[in-house]
């Protein structure tokens, strides 16, 4: 009946929203819809929101007004919003835009087929409960064949119980809850079927993966299972929690060849007072023992993280902390944000008394000095062979080629042989800000 039925899905935020548009999109097909190029073209319009930071909720429904417009042209189109703001406002929404005809929570994404039927004839619903085993994609069907590409993403946790003051994310994601270490494996070898080499395994702090699970197993070992599966030739994580980053993680980088010398690491601030005041929980010391100790177990690893300026109270004092912090670590590359309060976090009750415009200067000063330390990075890879994992065209020639290296590098390079999910070695012969230049030297495999 819905044969010519059309979806698009307008993603915000982090990977996770990726993902969970990615699973709202195959849900979406079983219930008979086709993919969208764009939102003109589509009958079922999602726009998958993101609350961590600036004034999201004000994006989000200026987005679905947008597309409302756009979409006007068709009788009938039905709209949808999804994500974190959805969580976060869920009735109130419905209330104030007439237009909205779903308001998902990020929950409730597994119960997507039925209330399509229920919006289709005519209801207006809201569905923010939430639910035990919502967490990962529906499994193989013949209606999903090889579209992953040479990268997927699995969810393996979600939800957090860290509750780090400036954080909105355990409101609007609930209670930390892994996945069972079956369903992810199973989800993994669909993608490599689909043709992905790379997986990188998504939750809000991955290290914690396995508490409350039946089975006994942590992150360590989950990571070994991964290993194993037939296929995958490169496995990544994110995101980490300094704190819960055990010894025997740090040692799978040696034991693990396919677990890529990359890793995410958000420190946030680099004073101890206000890592305090973040309810972070580690010290700057702990934190660069733990960086060392990665650089340790597998030598060019790559390091990045994520660093908020202008946290309430923050002094000139305390922002020169991160400032020298950089320097200390050197990462590879970082995420810099200004702090913005978000309603119901811990820290919304502190006074938010850096004046912006002294955010926006640290912010400036921040960058500028990692965007430098970004290239230096970069010019230290010139001469090394790395392994990259070629994701297609690229610009500049029928054969030039773009991949990621190990290290999360982008790296052009020409060999018209080369076809997406294939791992290369090239050697780096020009660095960027952005990106490596290189050569091919012989094929890996
Ligand atoms: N203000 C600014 N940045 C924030 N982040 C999380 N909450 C806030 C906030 N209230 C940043 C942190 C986190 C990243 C995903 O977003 O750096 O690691
Ligand atoms: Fe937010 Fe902290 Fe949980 Fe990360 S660990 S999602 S920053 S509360």
């Amino acid at each position: 009946v819905n044969d010519s039925k059309k979806v698009f899905v307008k993603t915000f935020g982090c990977q996770m929203n990726v993902y969970d548009s990615e699973r709202m999109l195959r849900l979406a097909e079983s219930a008979g819809y086709l993919r969208a190029e764009d939102a003109e073209s589509a009958d079922l319009i999602i726009v998958n929101t993101c609350s961590v930071r600036d004034k999201p909720e004000h994006k989000a429904v200026s987005e679905i007004g947008w597309m409302h417009k756009r979409a006007r042209a068709h009788e009938g189109v039905k709209l949808v919003l999804a994500g974190c703001v959805a969580q976060q406002l869920a009735d109130s929404l419905l209330k104030s835009h007439p237009f909205i005809d779903l308001v998902l929570g990020t929950a409730a994404i597994g119960r997507l087929p039925g209330l399509l039927s229920r919006i289709e004839s005519g209801e207006r619903v809201v569905d923010c409960a939430d639910s035990d085993a919502d967490i990962g994609m529906p499994l193989a069907d013949e209606t999903t064949p090889g579209r992953s590409g040479p990268s997927a993403f699995v969810s393996i946790m979600r939800g957090c119980n860290n509750y780090c003051s400036y954080c909105i994310v355990p409101y609007v994601r609930g209670p930390e809850k892994s996945r069972a270490p079956g369903e992810i494996l199973d989800e993994v070898r669909q993608f490599v079927d689909e043709g992905a080499r790379e997986v990188t395994l998504l939750g809000q702090n991955v290290n914690s993966y396995g508490r409350g699970l039946e089975e006994a197993i942590d992150f360590t070992e989950l990571l070994g299972r991964v290993h194993e599966i037939q296929g995958i030739e490169r496995i990544r994580f994110t995101t980490s929690h300094p704190k819960d980053l055990s010894d025997r993680l740090v040692q799978a980088f040696a034991d693990l060849p396919k677990l890529a010398g990359h890793m995410h690491l958000p420190v946030q601030s680099g004073a101890d007072t206000v890592l305090k005041r973040m309810a972070r929980i580690y010290t700057i010391d702990q934190y660069c023992e733990k960086a060392e100790k990665l650089r340790m177990a597998k030598p060019h690893m790559a390091i990045s993280t994520d660093l908020i300026v202008g946290f309430c109270g923050e002094t000139d004092r305390e922002f020169q902390e991160t400032m020298d912090l950089l320097d200390r670590i050197r990462y590879d590359s970082a995420f810099s944000f200004k702090y913005s309060p978000r309603p119901g976090t811990a820290a919304a009750k502190f006074d938010d008394d850096v004046p912006d415009a002294v955010k926006k200067e640290r912010l400036a000063i921040l960058q500028k000095r990692q965007e430098q330390i970004t290239l230096e990075r970069n010019l230290e890879q010139l001469g090394r062979t790395v392994s990259v994992l070629v994701e297609g065209p690229g610009r500049g020639g029928p054969d030039r080629r773009k991949g990621r290296s190990e290290c999360h590098r982008i790296v052009h390079f020409n060999d018209g042989s080369a076809n997406p999910g294939d791992l290369v070695a090239i050697r780096i012969d020009e660095a960027f800000q952005n990106a490596l230049v290189g050569t091919p030297v012989k094929p890996l495999k």
